[in-house]
């Protein structure tokens, strides 16, 4: 079986890659990737990067998009443009996008990876709470894949890869609002592989597991969640890593996946087959975090 390939846990480039596709699959293509300023996000910028694309990476933190877009650049030796966008606000969506087609005169990918998250149970979730992670990202997946089509996608095609979540799969604990928004998320991208098929645009998912060096995993892993003997329940018996989920996007979002759209890629290591849903461990977690906040 093959092993991972290289990742490093912080925002900052590989210090070396392999590549396992050919260097110039995405010569002088454009990719609009939203919070491609950290984590998985930046990892696909980088990757896309490396394989000849330029990119715009958008969120709110203009300071870290401006930190990320030079460390990317310097890496990669591509243009980087980092954009302050908020993906519930579509004018910023649009103002952003217009700067893509004047800077770079096109966008032909677009990775929905913009997200937010937190553990709470359904019963301490408040109405804003919950809310608010739809519009981050269910709305928000819906507000730039509308922009991008109605602006470039409708009259040259593209391709659309969302980043997902396996956790409405089984009901995750402590999860009702993300679970709940990436659902919407997996139908839209049937819904608009359906629509937009015709205008020659692709619109895929990739559903990641849990993937090391990421603030997702910080986030919801618990305290024991980066150490191995976590991972034993996980049929590859090990996290993921951010170069693995920029390998599954790169497929989808290339001409090697030329035929395929509506599709989900599942890329977990097999972890939501196996995995523990413990919603006791989970609660006795989020309530030790809430005593430490106060
Ligand atoms: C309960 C919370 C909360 C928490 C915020 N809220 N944090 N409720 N537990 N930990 C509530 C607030 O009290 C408020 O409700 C409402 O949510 C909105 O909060 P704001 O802080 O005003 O929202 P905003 O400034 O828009 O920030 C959004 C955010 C924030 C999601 C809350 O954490 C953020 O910006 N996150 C981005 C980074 C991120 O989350 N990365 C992880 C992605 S990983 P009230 O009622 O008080 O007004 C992922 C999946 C990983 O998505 C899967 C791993 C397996
Ligand atoms: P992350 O680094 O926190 O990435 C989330 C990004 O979204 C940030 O760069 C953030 O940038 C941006 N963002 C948040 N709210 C925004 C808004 N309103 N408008 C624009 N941008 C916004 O976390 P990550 O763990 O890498 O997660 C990346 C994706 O992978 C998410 O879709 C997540 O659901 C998915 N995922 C992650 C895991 C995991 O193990 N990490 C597992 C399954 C799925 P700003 O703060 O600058 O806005």
């Amino acid at each position: 079986m093959a092993g991972a390939p290289e990742d490093v846990d912080t925002d900052d480039c590989l210090s070396s890659y392999t590549h396992v596709y050919s260097a110039d699959l995405l010569k002088d293509q454009v990719a609009f990737i939203t919070g491609g300023g950290s984590g998985i996000g930046f990892r696909i910028a980088e990757v896309l990067m490396r394989h000849g694309c330029d990119t715009a990476i958008a969120s709110r933190n203009p300071e870290k998009l401006s930190e990320a877009a030079r460390k990317l650049t310097a890496a990669t030796g591509r243009r980087c443009l980092p954009l302050q966008m908020d993906v519930r606000q579509p004018d910023t969506i649009s103002a952003a996008v217009d700067e893509t087609l004047k800077q770079f005169g096109r966008v032909d990918i677009l990775i929905n990876n913009a997200a937010g998250n937190f553990l709470c149970p359904a019963s301490s979730l408040s109405f804003n709470a919950f809310r608010t992670i739809l519009e981050i990202d269910t709305m928000g997946t819906f507000n730039t894949s509308k922009v991008i089509y109605d602006k470039w996608f409708k009259d040259h095609g593209g391709s659309v890869v969302n980043i997902s979540a396996t956790l409405g799969y089984r009901g995750q604990a402590l999860q009702v609002h993300a679970g709940s928004a990436k659902a919407a998320n997996d139908a839209m991208t049937r819904h608009l592989a359906v629509e937009w098929g015709p205008s020659g645009v692709r619109v895929n998912t990739v559903a990641p597991g849990p993937i090391s060096g990421t603030e997702g995993y910080r986030r919801l892993g618990g305290p024991t969640a980066e150490r191995t003997e976590s991972f034993r329940n996980i049929p590859l018996q090990r996290a993921g890593n951010k170069t693995e989920m920029a390998h599954a996007v790169l497929f989808l979002a290339s001409r090697a996946a030329s035929y395929v759209t509506g599709a989900t890629l599942v890329a977990d290591g097999g972890a939501w087959f196996t995995s523990a849903n413990d919603v006791e461990r989970l609660l006795g977690f989020w309530s030790s975090e809430k005593k430490k906040d106060k």
